[in-house]
């Protein structure tokens, strides 16, 4: 247990190891962690648990802090196992303890472990004392699943706000201000890239609605990665930019090669952006040899995207079929995009990448450049012509 302020204590587990979550979907390069907090007043009260895997040893250090029969209450802000896995362990402790959770996440709860504890639904404003202080529940679908909700402590001004505002980034310091800011930045930009952008009106909403409060706000305790105690408002605020069809003043070049035609291609049409605009960020990435989740975040800071893929048996690389599957799910908004590809003869892989554009909800900027066999010459010009379209139409509409 760390005491984190007065009577408000970090009981979760920091995971050094994990380098896949979510299944494998998710890199997780720096770890991750998994928050829990307990709160001492009059009564006690346990907000969140851990994954599963770390199940029993959670209880193993909670009953070195604490006697788990004087946890009054427990919290489960979220019901997917990464902190609501420990239940399962825990409750064969204390198997008649309240869980206050939203009605959602009794269903989800009941639907993971099947066990018909003792669950007290709660709904946004509904308040629970624990003696000299309250928990004021806020609903949050959505954010990350339909049960999430946030939790704010009265006295200490303290918002738990279980997935939202959080890092998967493994971190001996517990505190914002004491890890290395770029990569906190990148970490949390990761997160809200691969995580949240479906969500991002009702992320904008439940600001709107937190903030309407009024309440005060000292800390802010999510469920992944570091507090937010100096300047919390700073997440907030970069969490109300990145949910407003965030972008840069960047184009990202993804493609993948079979004979280095497509390659050819792609850093034709880098080098032609960068000959005419020495401000834009331009990146380029093999997909297939590259993290995806770390793709993703490039092109959730991008402006434009160029995505390339040569023909094969009729369609494209699945590296790039993969990849397009994963942007259509986040619904990115206000981006452009142009498709590019080489082919030997029926030459389908332009078309299709331009059907996935669209349905991702891309603007297509151009028609695509095909290349019949290796990019001769000319191929390569109207590659590195491919700026000035580029660089006219995202000029014109800088959103
Ligand atoms: Fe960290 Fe949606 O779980």
């Amino acid at each position: 247990m760390k005491r984190i302020k007065d009577a408000v204590y970090w009981v979760g587990k920091v995971d050094w190891e994990v380098r896949r979550f979510h299944g494998t979907e998710y890199s997780t390069h720096r770890g991750t962690s998994y928050n829990a907090y307990l709160v001492r007043d009059e009564k006690t009260v346990l907000i969140d648990t851990v994954w599963d895997v770390f199940g029993m040893q959670f209880v193993e250090h909670l009953k070195n802090g604490i006697d788990l029969n004087e946890i009054d209450f427990i919290i489960a802000n979220h019901a997917e196992p990464d902190h609501s896995g420990a239940l399962a362990e825990l409750m064969k402790h204390i198997p008649d303890t309240p869980i206050y959770c939203t009605q959602n996440a009794i269903k989800s709860l009941k639907g993971h472990f099947h066990q018909d504890w003792n669950f007290v639904p709660v709904k946004t404003g509904d308040r629970l004392s624990l003696g000299s202080r309250e928990l004021m529940f806020i609903e949050a679908p959505m954010l990350h699943w339909p049960d999430s909700m946030f939790c704010y402590l009265t006295e200490d001004h303290i918002l738990f706000s279980n997935d939202a505002f959080g890092q998967h980034c493994a971190t001996a310091r517990l505190y914002n201000d004491l890890v290395d800011q770029g990569e906190l930045y990148q970490e949390g930009i990761k997160y809200y890239a691969n995580i949240l952008t479906p969500f991002s009106g009702l992320v904008m909403n439940k600001i709107e609605e937190f903030q309407s409060l009024n309440l005060p706000l000292e800390m802010i305790c999510p469920s992944h990665g570091v507090i937010w105690r100096i300047e919390p408002l700073q997440i907030i605020e970069k969490y109300r930019e990145w949910s407003q069809d965030y972008q840069k003043d960047q184009i990202t070049i993804v493609y993948d090669t079979m004979y280095n035609g497509t390659r050819a291609m792609a850093e034709s049409i880098a080098e032609g952006i960068g000959r005419v605009d020495q401000d834009v960020a331009v990146k380029l990435f093999n997909i297939s040899r590259t993290d995806k989740n770390d793709v993703i975040t490039e092109v959730f800071k991008s402006k434009c995207m160029l995505l390339g893929s040569p023909t094969i048996n009729r369609g494209i690389l699945s590296a790039v079929a993969g990849f397009l599957e994963e942007i259509r799910g986040l619904s990115f908004k206000n981006k452009r995009a142009a498709a590019f590809g080489t082919y030997g003869w029926s030459g389908e892989s332009v078309k299709l990448i331009e059907k996935g554009l669209e349905e991702a909800g891309f603007d297509l900027l151009v028609e695509g450049i095909r290349s019949l066999w290796n990019p001769d010459t000319d191929v390569l010009r109207q590659c590195l012509d491919l700026r000035k379209e580029i660089g006219n139409r995202t000029k014109r509409n800088p959103g």
